[in-house]
């Protein structure tokens, strides 16, 4: 169990963070960027430690995921994260945290429900090639989701996330933007919005990032979290993570041929999973 103080004490560490801004400067910067915004060291160091503790606690429960030609890494999904690792979900539970992000995006924010294994997740880019190609973070939510990137450990000179950002008015205007994500550096976006990738890990490289989810709606629809969950399980947390979620429904065949139209073409590994599915019927025919 958490002691309540450090609770307490992450709490008012990210209030004190979070007076420190300027808020209507980074409202306007986050806008002007077609909803992306970097802060380079935001999250403090105080609230840092305690987090590297438990990424190190929390390596026997990486599930290391590959999909050709998309993405090659590990994850711990929210599930692993809410039983043993205290620091970290206060983080994600921070009223200051949500508070300073709603008001950025212009949105009342909520975390995503708990059977959501991505709600709050690592990433550990541990081994040479760990990277992921260009996508969005498409919301299968009814509302909008934001995706927050928190850098807690940056061993290496290869592997940077890179972000398409709008600059300026014109919606042409685009400028690739490679950063590094040093500790306590984070970077919001609406997942709808923002084109982005994270470049090869290098030999005797190491990575680890934190990944914070918000929606201003929580609710899925069915087809939708069917696929939510193919995703999860096949490119980050392994089948284990379906076995935390209520069972969908059975897809008829006129479910599939809009899940194939209409969803698989937004997110390369829902592509992958689509050949896979393809194939598994034709052998099955
Ligand atoms: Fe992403």
């Amino acid at each position: 169990m958490p002691r309540v103080s450090s609770v307490a004490d992450i709490e008012s560490n990210l209030v004190e963070a979070v007076e420190g801004m300027d808020r209507s400067l980074l409202h306007q910067a986050y806008w002007d960027q077609n909803e992306f915004l970097l802060l380079e060291q935001f999250i403090p160091p105080s609230v840092v430690k305690p987090c590297l503790c438990e990424i190190e606690q929390l390596g026997g429960e990486v599930h290391r995921n590959y999909v050709p030609g998309h993405k090659q890494g590990g994850s711990v999904s929210f599930y692993s994260i809410q039983q043993k690792a205290s620091a970290i979900l206060a983080l994600y539970r921070s009223p200051a945290l949500r508070t300073f992000l709603s008001r950025l995006v212009d949105a009342p924010l909520m975390p995503c429900p708990d059977d959501d294994p991505h709600a709050c997740a690592l990433y550990y880019y541990t081994k040479p090639g760990d990277h992921i190609g260009f996508h969005y973070d498409t919301s299968y939510y009814k509302g909008a989701r934001y995706t927050i990137l928190i850098g807690l450990v940056e061993q290496s000179e290869h592997c940077r996330l890179v972000a398409r950002v709008h600059k300026g008015k014109a919606p042409t205007e685009i400028s690739e933007t490679r950063i590094p994500m040093e500790p306590g550096t984070m970077v919001v976006f609406n997942g709808d919005k923002l084109w982005h990738a994270v470049t090869p890990l290098g030999a005797h490289e190491r990575r680890v990032i934190l990944t914070l989810q918000y929606v201003t709606d929580q609710r899925m629809g069915p087809l939708k979290k069917l696929f939510s969950n193919m995703k999860d399980a096949f490119a980050y947390f392994g089948p284990a993570a379906l076995m935390h979620r209520p069972k969908s429904k059975q897809t008829s065949i006129n479910d599939r041929a809009m899940i194939r139209s209409d969803m698989m073409a937004d997110h390369p590994t829902l592509q992958f999973l689509a050949g896979a599915w393809s194939a598994s019927r034709n052998r099955d025919s």
